[in-house]
């Protein structure tokens, strides 16, 4: 298979951030794309999965996002089988860490079971590729930053269900690629992102707290994209380590985005992780090693400076245009 092979993309996950972002860029470079929304459809357009689906897009017009629940077998099979995609990107997951901490049996539902759930019926479609979307939290973040042969060693409930939802697609049989990221930020259709309510803090003048010992690469999610998309395209296989080419700690993250959107950093004060008593551990010591992607990769894994002014740029067009 070559790159021109892949006609038919899903995306599970397009109402967040990163799906959201990898949908656009799939229907701008000519793919045929589906999505996928679970619970907040409404910030963007949704519809059930039915014929009528199917009718849109033998149309040419915009496919429409539809509902999938990784908790729902029949769903996930029903989608996958009527849009019979080349490529599935699985950004869809329960991505809230102290959530999955609270309620690790949700947590295993969707993010282990529901992926194994993506993998069966993915196979019963010749020549499905998958990309999954893991996490630096696969890591304690004792010894960081990890490259993709370090052990996993994960210290919270979310982290150890992406390392067995790893394993799944790994051992699917599948080609596959799955992709650790890290912090991802950039346009977000809920506004979800630490970044995106750093700034809307910021902006209605409150005070936030930030803590100054989580070490990571912040990720520009664009950039995350585009890698994601030329990683399938180019039919690399297995793991990569892809994210921000600069490692920081989230409290130097939050004052260079303050800098740059010209927002007083005087608001943002420094916390320990400890203080802020979440529910989950977070890995402090953190971060990716990116070589492998980068010798990979044409797309440039910019830094979190370089992402957050891509951000500006971007947001600012928007502006205009609205
Ligand atoms: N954000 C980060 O810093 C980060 C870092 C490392 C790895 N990752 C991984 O990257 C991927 C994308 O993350 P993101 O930042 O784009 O997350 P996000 O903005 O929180 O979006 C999560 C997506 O998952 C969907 N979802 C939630 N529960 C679902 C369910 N039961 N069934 C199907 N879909 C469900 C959501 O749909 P609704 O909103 O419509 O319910 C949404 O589309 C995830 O796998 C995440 O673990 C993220």
């Amino acid at each position: 298979m070559s790159s021109t092979d892949i006609k038919r993309a899903l995306v599970i996950g397009a109402s967040g951030q990163l799906g959201a972002v990898l949908l656009e860029r799939l229907e701008n470079s000519g793919v045929t794309t589906r999505g996928t929304f679970c619970h907040n459809g409404s910030a963007v357009q949704k519809q059930k999965p039915s014929s009528s689906t199917l009718e849109l897009v033998k149309s040419g017009q915009q496919p429409l996002l539809v509902q999938l629940d990784l908790l729902d077998r029949g769903q996930i099979s029903d989608v996958i089988e009527d849009f019979s995609p080349d490529c599935i990107y699985v950004a869809g997951a329960y991505t809230d860490v102290d959530g999955c901490e609270l309620e690790p049996e949700r947590s295993n539902a969707i993010n282990v079971q529901g992926v194994r759930d993506v993998v069966a019926a993915a196979r019963e479609i010749s020549s499905c590729r998958l990309v999954y979307f893991s996490s630096d939290f696969v890591f304690d973040g004792l010894r960081g930053p990890y490259d993709e042969k370090a052990k996993p060693s994960p210290a919270s409930v979310y982290g150890k269900h992406k390392v067995e939802a790893e394993r799944v697609v790994a051992s699917s049989g599948l080609s596959n690629v799955i992709i650790r990221t890290s912090t991802v930020f950039g346009r977000d259709p809920q506004s979800k992102n630490f970044i995106a309510r750093l700034l809307a803090s910021l902006q209605k003048g409150e005070s936030v707290v930030v803590p100054d010992d989580q070490i990571a690469n912040p990720t520009y999610n664009e950039t995350l994209a585009d890698a994601a998309i030329e990683l399938c395209n180019s039919y690399n296989q297995g793991l990569f380590n892809v994210a921000g080419a600069t490692r920081v700690s989230r409290y130097q993250l939050a004052l260079d985005a303050a800098a740059i959107f010209a927002l007083p950093t005087k608001l943002i004060s420094a916390s320990s992780t400890l203080a802020l008593k979440q529910a989950a551990k977070r890995p402090l010591m953190g971060g990716l090693v990116i070589n492998r992607a980068k010798s990979a990769l044409k797309t440039e894994l910019i830094g979190h400076v370089a992402g957050l002014q891509k951000l500006k740029a971007v947001l600012a067009q928007e502006s205009l245009v609205v």
